[in-house]
């Protein structure tokens, strides 16, 4: 059996991945502070310890009960533009409680790690669609920490051969086809999940922050990617580094780039609704596109995205959506 310690499993993505896990025959330890992720979101059977994984002594008495054969790394925060305004909490959090993780990890022995990294890490994009090789210059401090990070693996394997898989993803959104799990936060701040909760009326309109980008329609450009499709690439960096593969960082995307307003206007035909919309200025810390050149995973990995269509993307994220509203999550 394959143990395998997922922080931040009861989040977002994690709690894909643990349900992708499952279904793939492997055994998912979680663990998360709940400060965003959701006990709810934990499938039967799956153990969650319910501490921070910058709380060293907690971490110790896990990895000496438990030998993990890989650590899955997604717990973090992810709000850019909250990262602009409380830059030392996204320091604290991802760049130390990282640094934590690795060491106490490096203490007991385990020597592979497969790690959330994020296409903010580039900054204004020079050209597109980015690969892994573009220049790495961070607009804002989420995607600093994130940078930080992948600095401290590579030193990490240089040392003492600890062998991660760095995965930058773009746009990670969707849900779930079959409706188990999906995005849940008391205030959501994401582009997709903000438009659907309009569609249903729970917010009376959103915005549209900046409509004078130098883009096609002036509003921001994304590559949208279905939280299952990146769940795909965990497992497959997974198998590459327990087959001892080197280490490797890989850009996620589907090599489409989507406008803001092109957004809004899909879900307007997903969901029949109107979604009010009013403009707002730029969102501090927001480059004006980012586009995922993804072959190489694909060339090395066998990567296939299952679900590129943003239409399909929105579908799965409408009914999770409205799943959550009619239960009142
Ligand atoms: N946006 C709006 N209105 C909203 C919410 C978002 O106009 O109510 C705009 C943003 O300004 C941005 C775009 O929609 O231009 C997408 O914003 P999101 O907040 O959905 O996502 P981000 O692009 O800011 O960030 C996400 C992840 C990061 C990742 C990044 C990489 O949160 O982890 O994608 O593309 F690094």
């Amino acid at each position: 059996m394959t143990n395998i310690l997922i922080t931040g499993g009861a989040g977002y993505i994690g709690s894909h991945m643990v349900l992708k896990l499952l279904e793939a025959g492997y055994h998912p330890v979680v663990v998360d502070d709940l400060s965003t992720g959701m006990e709810s979101f934990m499938p039967p059977g799956v153990p969650l310890h319910r501490f921070s994984i910058g709380d060293a002594d907690k971490l110790n008495q896990l990895l000496r009960a438990t030998q993990f054969d890989i650590v899955m790394h997604f717990a973090a925060f992810i709000e850019v533009g909250e990262s602009v305004k409380k830059p030392e909490k996204y320091y604290q959090n991802n760049f130390f409680n990282t640094l934590t993780l690795l060491h106490t990890m490096k203490q007991h022995g385990i020597n592979h790690f497969i790690f959330s990294s994020t296409a903010a890490i580039f900054g204004e994009p020079h050209y597109t669609p980015a690969d892994e090789n573009h220049p790495k210059q961070p607009l804002n401090p989420y995607g600093a920490s994130k940078l930080m990070c992948e600095q401290l693996l590579q030193d990490l394997d240089t040392a003492y051969g600890i062998k991660s898989v760095c995965l930058r993803y773009f746009n990670a959104a969707g849900a779930d086809p079959a409706g188990r799990t999906g995005y849940r936060t008391a205030n959501a701040s994401h582009l997709i999940p903000i438009a659907l909760q309009t569609a249903l009326g729970q917010r009376p309109h959103m915005e549209v922050y900046g409509r004078d980008y130098p883009t096609l329609d002036g509003t921001c450009i994304r590559d949208y990617i279905h939280i299952m499709d990146l769940c795909d690439a965990h497992l497959l960096a997974m198998q590459h580094l327990l087959a001892g593969g080197s280490s490797r960082q890989y850009n996620l995307g589907n090599g489409q780039g989507y406008s803001v307003q092109q957004v809004i206007d899909t879900a307007r035909q997903v969901t029949g609704q109107a979604i009010q919309v009013i403009d707002s200025a730029r969102r501090p810390g927001d480059p004006a596109k980012l586009v995922a050149d993804s072959r190489l995973i694909q060339q090395e990995l066998g990567w296939k995205p299952r679900y590129p269509e943003l239409a399909t993307i929105i579908e799965h994220a409408w009914k999770w959506e409205k799943q959550c509203y009619r239960a009142g999550c």
